[in-house]
């Protein structure tokens, strides 16, 4: 009895979270999810197979999207009389004719959050109560140097019909550099970890530069012990190559 017809956009999507007081909004840094389940963006949409941050953007981009994206939504939510304090999730696709907004979550990004926090040097317990008390406006975010890579470790069956109750085993001492988000799983009586849905972990790589972060990410997955887990071997490969430097 309905149809909805939406304009279909072609490009490269990034993700921009921000935090806001409902006054000041202030940007994290920008990231780039990997939302298809194979490589060579194939295969059907997921909630994001793999993350990296920061993602270097075109020259001024980074600044254009906060005075046409993320200030626009808050003086439109304040003009309608919702003061909203918290954050703001900005699915952008970036077109030829220049970058167009997706979506709006009112919520962290996953796996975006785990590549973006572990670069966060300002306190985040800080930054959570400037948000809620109003005084964003006088927070500046301080980042650490480098960056990080998310390589997400999926069941098979994977968005449709995930396997449940595959056994893994974690490295006892993760290498340097490397951090494992649970995501799917479960700890079973007798201590052993099993997977319980669909995202089962995500294994962040951090490093100096990206490629760092990527090889440290990958290393880390290999430390995993559940050989028939499900991820993606390129992640971070289209920043590698620079497509969006390009433009
Ligand atoms: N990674 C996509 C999302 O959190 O919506």
């Amino acid at each position: 009895s309905e149809v909805v017809i939406e304009e279909y956009l072609e490009g490269q999507e990034i993700t921009l979270l921000a935090v806001t007081d409902g006054r000041t909004v202030r940007a994290l840094l920008p990231s780039q999810d990997h939302k298809r389940l194979l490589e060579h963006d194939q295969g059907p949409n997921t909630g994001g197979m793999g993350a990296i941050c920061p993602l270097e953007l075109p020259e001024g981009l980074a600044k254009e999207l906060e005075h046409t994206v993320l200030e626009p939504l808050i003086h439109g939510l304040s003009a309608e009389g919702i003061e909203y304090q918290g954050v703001i999730y900005a699915g952008l696709i970036l077109t030829t004719a220049g970058p167009k907004v997706l979506e709006f979550n009112v919520r962290f990004g996953d796996p975006e959050m785990q590549v973006i926090l572990p670069l966060l040097r300002s306190d985040l317990l800080g930054l959570a109560r400037s948000v809620t008390e109003g005084r964003l406006a006088h927070i500046e975010l301080a980042w650490r140097r480098g960056a990080a890579a998310a390589v997400v470790l999926a069941a098979p069956g994977y968005p449709m019909d995930p396997r449940e109750g595959l056994p893994i085993w974690l490295p006892e001492s993760p290498l340097e550099g490397v951090l494992y988000f649970h995501g799917a799983t479960r700890e079973e009586q007798g201590g052993g970890l099993v997977s319980n849905g669909g995202r089962i972990l995500t294994v962040v790589g951090m490093g100096e530069d990206l490629e760092t972060a990527l090889r440290n990410a990958y290393q880390g997955v290999g430390e995993v012990r559940s050989p028939e887990l499900c991820f993606r071997r390129d992640i971070g490969a289209r920043a590698i190559a620079g497509s969006l430097r390009r433009g």
